[in-house]
């Protein structure tokens, strides 16, 4: 397994472009299904979560092929509606399939779904959405077993805005009879993007990126070449690292309204930021400060997926500040390694307090998972000596060279093979 060896204490400086958006790019996967026409996805991303999608499509019977940054996929011999517990089991995404499954064979049985181990991530809200719609579901041995005659739109309402059961629903919804309406839905930038990509095959959805959705269903649609909205995220991280670092970086691809509370929560520290179109340029001198509280919620909030980068952050800056993690109970898994290079962090239940510290050292660390993963990378930027980041497995699932782009920005990063 990888690992990183990074000698801390360097500025950044440069410019960086975003990747498309791994939660974008993954949902667009799963709808490649929903017709049996060609379907490009230009620009997709490089990363672990991708290949296994793509995996999860060829078990299907599905030709799927990489032609540089694109991905043509091509299921019209796709003939499978059960998926293999060894796939589902190592991304969450592939729950995905469910809803198209469902819309294209009115079959699915698939393993309940793994993913990140960042908290219980129960998948009731998708079931028994997809109940509304028509689907008998049954459980055994660790399978979801789904069938229906037909789906039939209905109104549904979320108790949480998920962002998963959002975009199943719309899956499942999009060649459903009738209408379905979403109430409560999430609003994520990557919901909007998914809206995007089905009304370019023919479906007619409105509404994505507000709390209804409404979709109207249609027998067919048509294949597309699309290219998906950038990572938002992957963005939030390189600004997150700058701050921490120093210097001033340009993050273009990612509009400053989809990184807003970052945004906020950034300045708030001290940094000077500046946006212009799909352009975020950021700099980072002198001491910061702590942000009295962060607290993750559903889009427009502060997302939970750059949390464990804000704690980061905030270990070295002047003061005191409270995280709370809303979203998914054991987020802080990470918190013991950073307190390995010094910073001074409680963590009880949902709640961690970070004391600002005036530097970190570097130490030996293991990535956990995906974001907590990226975390340690930039403490480790940011730190006072040598620092080894092992099992990056995690860290692939979800960033494309992430030690090429900071490396790029003046970072001493480099990646061995152990
Ligand atoms: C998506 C993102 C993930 C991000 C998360 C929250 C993708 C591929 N992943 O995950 O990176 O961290 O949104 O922004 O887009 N819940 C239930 N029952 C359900 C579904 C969810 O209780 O049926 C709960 C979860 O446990 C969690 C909360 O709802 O506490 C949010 O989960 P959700 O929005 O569904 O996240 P994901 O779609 O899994």
């Amino acid at each position: 397994m990888d690992k990183y060896i990074i000698d801390g204490g360097r500025r950044l400086y440069g410019s960086v472009m975003a990747q498309s958006a791994k939660n974008a790019v993954l949902p667009l996967f799963a709808a490649s299904v929903l017709t049996d026409k060609q379907v490009t996805i230009r620009e997709t991303p490089e990363i672990a979560d991708v290949s296994c999608m793509a995996q999860i499509l060829k078990e299907l019977g599905a030709s799927v092929k990489f032609d540089g940054g694109d991905v043509v996929i091509d299921s019209s011999d796709a003939h499978s509606h059960i998926l293999s517990s060894k796939l589902t089991k190592e991304l969450r995404s592939s729950v995905f399939m469910l809803g198209s499954l469902l819309s294209r064979f009115h079959r699915a049985v698939i393993a309940y779904p793994g993913g990140c181990d960042i908290g219980l991530r129960p998948i009731d809200l998708h079931l028994n959405a997809l109940k509304r719609l028509g689907v008998s579901i049954s459980e055994r041995d660790g399978y979801i077993y789904c069938e229906c005659d037909r789906l039939t739109g209905a109104e549904i309402v979320l108790d949480f805005p998920s962002v998963g059961a959002t975009e199943n629903i719309m899956l499942a919804g999009v060649k459903a009879e009738g209408r379905t309406v979403i109430g409560g839905a999430a609003k994520e930038p990557e919901i909007v993007d998914l809206q995007n990509f089905l009304c370019g095959m023919g479906a007619k959805i409105r509404g994505a990126g507000t709390d209804v959705v409404e979709i109207e269903g249609v027998p067919t649609l048509n294949g597309i070449t699309y290219t998906p909205v950038k990572d938002r995220i992957e963005a939030g991280t390189f600004l997150i690292a700058c701050a921490i670092c120093g210097g001033e970086i340009e993050v273009s691809g990612v509009s400053a309204e989809n990184l807003g509370m970052l945004l906020h929560k950034l300045r708030e520290n001290g940094c000077k930021i500046h946006t212009k179109n799909d352009k975020i340029r950021l700099s980072s001198y002198g001491r910061l400060k702590c942000n009295r509280r962060i607290e993750t919620m559903p889009f427009p909030g502060f997302p939970t997926d750059l949390q464990a980068q804000m704690t980061a952050l905030n270990a070295v800056c002047e003061g005191g500040a409270l995280i709370v993690e809303n979203l998914f109970e054991t987020r802080f898994k990470y918190v013991p390694e950073l307190q390995r290079m010094g910073a001074d962090i409680e963590v009880r239940g949902r709640n961690a307090f970070v004391r600002g510290v005036s530097g970190l050292h570097g130490a030996s660390v293991t990535a956990g998972d995906l974001r907590g993963g990226a975390a340690l990378v930039l403490a480790a930027l940011g730190a006072e000596g040598v620092s080894e980041v092992s099992d990056l497995s995690h860290i692939d699932r979800g960033y494309t060279d992430l030690e090429g782009k900071l490396k790029s920005l003046g970072a001493e990063i480099k990646r061995v093979r152990v």
